[in-house]
């Protein structure tokens, strides 16, 4: 008979316990603060492996050729699950916080070169996502992602790392396949390559937009009479705002050739956060409500984490030898999904939204 399979087997806990030795000397020879900041980021590394894994099986799903309504709830399901699992490393970084500067300082040096810069999990989690390289901040002209490059192939365990990295950016991204699903969605009643469609986006967006300037000429009003002495200036940014919303539904940030698509993405995005209260579209809007919140989530990760460096090493250079705070403060702005947030500037209050006729209703989902 077969010895009965225990907690720690299945867990692999010998293995998973041995592993907080730190390097170049004995486990016992570890303190505790050392212990703690070894604990931290295996834990880290370990939410982001299955961040990743969930984020990958999100982005399949949509990223099929036919998604059926049926496989939202899915992607929901999985992006669910992404956002717990940030949300709880934005609040682990308390636990890093008990570490004092000075328990810090007394094995911070042995670290050096190593960094976060060289965590290609978090680096395949941005590329998975979508983050472009141009978006990046830079140091010095170059890529952090170069940290990774340059090491793996010397380090002794990282040797993969860079090859990770590669095949991440070979696969395609959860914006891609959000961008893919986005262009596919119903816009009163039409679809791609319907005939007409183009006419039916067209006019779709110009009423918004008609709707929109009725809505700001209102507020416009309020405001001015409340700010007498700023009229000018806040008609000026009022009038800027509106001139931003049309270019951006317009799409005249894009290559000529990929206008058109752009174009029926953001207004797919538009017709689903404004109609967001028909029952049809209540499993797209929740879709569209996770991807927000993951982006808030790394948002406010990169911010929490900078904040807790500023308390735990000041404004020092960091180990991986960049400005420290100063630089994971510019990575706060980075936004991968850009129409979703645009969007949310336009947005009109419900009774002020152009009306939709019977046909608009209609939120077959085809295949492309
Ligand atoms: C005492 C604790 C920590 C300090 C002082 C610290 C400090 C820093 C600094 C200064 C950087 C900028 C790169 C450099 O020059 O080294 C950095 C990057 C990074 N750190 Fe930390 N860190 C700490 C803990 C953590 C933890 C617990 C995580 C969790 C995974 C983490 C993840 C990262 C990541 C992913 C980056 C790259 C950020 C980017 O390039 O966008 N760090 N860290």
């Amino acid at each position: 008979m077969s010895t009965p399979l225990t907690y720690w087997d299945y867990l692999r806990l010998d293995d998973l316990l041995g592993l907080q030795g730190g390097v170049g000397e004995e486990a016992a020879d570890v303190s505790a603060d050392e212990l703690h900041f070894i604990i931290v980021h295996q834990v880290y590394e370990l939410w982001f492996k299955l961040t990743l894994r969930e984020l990958r099986l999100a982005r399949d799903h949509l990223a099929a050729d036919d998604v059926p309504e049926e496989h939202i709830p899915l992607v929901v399901h999985h992006l669910r699950r992404v956002n717990s699992i940030l949300s709880l490393c934005v609040e682990q970084m308390r636990v890093v916080e008990t570490l004092t500067p000075q328990d810090f300082l007394a094995f911070r040096d042995k670290l050096i070169p190593a960094s976060g810069f060289q965590s290609f999990q978090m680096r395949e989690l941005e590329i998975v996502m979508g983050l472009e390289d141009a978006e990046r901040v830079r140091l010095g002209g170059h890529l952090p992602l170069e940290h990774i490059q340059k090491l793996a192939t010397r380090s002794a365990g990282g040797h993969d790392a860079w090859g990770r990295i590669e095949r991440a950016r070979a696969e395609g991204s959860f914006l891609a396949a959000l961008r893919t699903w986005l262009y596919r969605t119903p816009i009163r009643g039409s679809q791609p390559g319907q005939a007409g469609d183009d006419a039916v986006v067209a006019g779709f967006l110009d009423d918004y937009l008609r709707a929109g300037d009725a809505a700001s000429e209102a507020s416009m009003g309020r405001l001015a009479a409340a700010l007498e002495s700023q009229r000018a200036e806040v008609s000026a940014r009022v009038a800027a705002s509106r001139e931003a919303n049309r270019a951006f539904l317009a799409a005249e940030d894009v290559d000529d050739g990929e206008r058109a698509h752009h174009r029926r993405v953001r207004a797919a995005a538009l017709f689903i956060e404004s109609y967001r209260h028909l029952p049809l579209l209540s499993w797209p809007r929740l879709l569209v409500d996770q991807v927000l919140e993951m982006e808030q989530q790394m948002v406010l990760f990169r911010h929490r984490h900078a904040r807790m460096v500023e308390r735990v090493i000041g404004r020092r250079v960091g180990t991986g030898g960049s400005s420290g705070v100063d630089y994971l403060d510019a990575t706060g702005k980075y936004r991968v999904f850009k129409e979703l947030w645009s969007i949310r500037t336009m947005l009109l209050a419900r009774e002020a939204l152009p009306e939709l006729s019977e046909q608009g209703y209609g939120f077959a989902r085809g295949g492309a």
